[in-house]
């Protein structure tokens, strides 16, 4: 059996107790009015969201005119227009998402609202309960300004990544980002700044609203005051904000200032872990974009890849280069060293044996000279062959594999080598070049260590061919000789890797991975 409300757990109390209890503690604003739209009751919750002090500052005035129905500039609308009074006329309940109030200080704020017809003994009145919604619109256009930003710059960043991926230019890709950056956060020009050996930084991209003061190609000091937190804090791998560019001295917040530019930021851009320089963004208007320097590092990030792309491609390109130099080096050398070697010893053996039978048929007793030396030729001319051969591919790493090719480079070495090869035949591919590393590595203890002796460890572990030569002699050797720097791109046809160890004083240890591959 349904109990009344004042039954409610055994409470006596009267229904009108109750409800002004009730209405007094509730949170939610409400107010009632009679049958001609006049307020007779509201709740302090309503009085608080409307501003209203005390309950008799608002009873007796009509809701419409108060409140509700009313123009920013004055003007009052018919209480029979009055969507909200409209249930005393109808009978039904009105809702509205989105309506306007007006405090009592003449500010208007959005609300939701529900207005429930009253019977009263005059005829109807209503109930009307409101939520001040301005927090939560607030809120949302925050959430749909927001989206909007995100959007745009996840359309931006697909862009930049189809350039870089796709191998434009890195100018092109540059001033794209920038122009990119710049719509996304809205601001008013940016610039990537490239910073160089000598301490000043070099535009590398730029766009701009304005007439641009940092065109791409320009090369600035920047060793002036306001450049300076822009400077340490790029320096330290950080973001930084410049809010008011009026506040700061020297010659290039100058041209910044000139240009109209009130605040600014940048982000450091770091290529593969070192630092490169940053992108600078500044804006006309009083203030920066939300989150710029969040925004900024994200676009730094996709520069950075781009920078460590193209840096990728021409370090591709230059080894190719090399590798077609080298070999066609390679070939002349070998076409000079046939000339003027074993070509010329056997030409000269061919004469020496002409001049030996005609010796023979005048019975002359110079024939065992010329024959003698006609020998000595074509000992020369086969021993200047062997050599050749060695530097092209020898004979024993064909035949015996890459141990037995080490053991033929030791025999001509001036120092003890000792042979820790431990692996059967490889692929060709990969013995011959695991031949010319290990044949560079002990020409170079040869002819710079002073070693008194050098060990060749080559093995096969996890599918990789690891070779070490290791000498004991004065070490500093330089990477970036010609010889070192051909086995790196030698190595690098075939996915492996060279890596030197040389300490000043300290021996060298020349250190190369090849993946095996069928
Ligand atoms: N084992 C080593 N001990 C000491 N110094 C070395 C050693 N290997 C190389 N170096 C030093 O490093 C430099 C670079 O070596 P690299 O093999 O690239 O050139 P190179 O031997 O001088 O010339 P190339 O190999 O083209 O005939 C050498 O000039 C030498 O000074
Ligand atoms: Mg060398």
């Amino acid at each position: 059996m349904a109990r009344s409300l004042t039954d409610l757990a055994g409470l006596n109390v009267s229904a009108e107790d109750f409800l002004a209890a009730v209405l007094e503690a509730a949170g939610q604003p409400i107010w009632v009015v009679d049958s001609d739209g006049v307020i007779r009751f509201a709740n302090p919750a309503a009085l608080g969201a409307l501003g209203y002090d005390r309950a008799d500052e608002l009873l007796g005035r009509r809701s419409h005119e108060t409140i509700h129905y009313q123009h920013p500039d004055g003007t009052v609308y018919p209480a029979t227009e009055c969507p909200m009074l409209r249930p005393r006329t109808t009978g039904e309940t009105v809702a509205s998402d989105l309506d306007w109030f007006f405090r009592r200080d003449g500010s208007m704020f959005p609300v939701s609202y529900v207005s429930v017809p009253l019977a009263i003994p005059q005829g109807r009145g209503a109930v009307v309960a409101f939520t001040d919604i301005e927090d939560r619109l607030r809120a949302e256009r925050v959430l749909r300004e927001h989206d909007a930003v995100l959007a745009a710059q996840q359309a931006s960043l697909r862009r930049i990544a189809g350039l870089v991926t796709g191998g434009a230019a890195s100018a092109d890709i540059f001033a794209a980002i920038a122009r990119e950056v710049a719509e996304v956060l809205r601001v008013t020009m940016v610039q990537i700044w490239r910073s160089e050996p000598d301490g000043t930084f070099t535009v590398r991209g730029a766009w701009s609203e304005r007439p641009q003061p940092f065109r791409a190609g320009t090369n600035w000091a920047l060793d002036d005051p306001a450049s300076a937190p822009f400077l340490r804090a790029t320096q330290a791998g950080r973001p930084a904000t410049v809010e008011s560019l009026a506040e700061l001295s020297g010659p290039v917040a100058e041209i910044v200032r000139a240009s109209g530019m009130r605040s600014a930021a940048a982000a450091p851009i770091v290529v593969d872990g070192a630092p490169w320089g940053f992108m600078g963004a500044a804006t006309d208007r009083e203030i920066l974009p939300d989150r710029v320097e969040e925004h900024l590092a994200e676009f730094t990030e996709l520069v950075a890849t781009a920078i460590s792309n193209t840096q990728a491609r021409l370090d591709l390109a230059a080894s190719r280069a090399r590798i077609v130099a080298a070999a066609d080096a390679e070939r002349r050398r070998v076409v000079r060293d046939l000339h003027d070697g074993a070509q010329q010893r056997l030409v000269h053996t061919v004469i020496t044996l002409k001049l030996a039978r005609q010796a023979l048929e005048d019975v002359q007793g110079d024939a065992p000279a010329l024959v003698t030396e006609a020998l000595h030729h074509a000992d020369e001319a086969t021993s200047e062959l062997r050599e050749l051969a060695h530097g092209i591919l020898p004979s024993q790493l064909t035949h015996g594999g890459l141990r037995a090719g080490v053991h033929a480079l030791a025999s001509r070495m001036p120092v003890p080598v000792g042979n820790e090869v431990s692996v059967d035949r490889l692929p060709p591919a990969i013995e011959a070049t695991a031949y010319f590393v290990i044949a560079e590595a002990l020409t170079n203890v040869a002819k710079h260590s002073g070693a008194r002796r050098v060990t060749v460890t080559a093995w096969v572990q996890d599918g990789t061919l690891r070779i070490r030569v290791r000498d004991d002699g004065v070490g500093g050797a330089r990477p970036d000789g010609a010889g070192l720097l051909g086995l790196a791109d030698r190595l690098a046809v075939l996915d492996g890797r060279l890596a030197l160890e040389s300490p000043a004083g300290g021996g060298t240890l020349v250190a190369a991975e090849l993946p095996l591959r069928d």
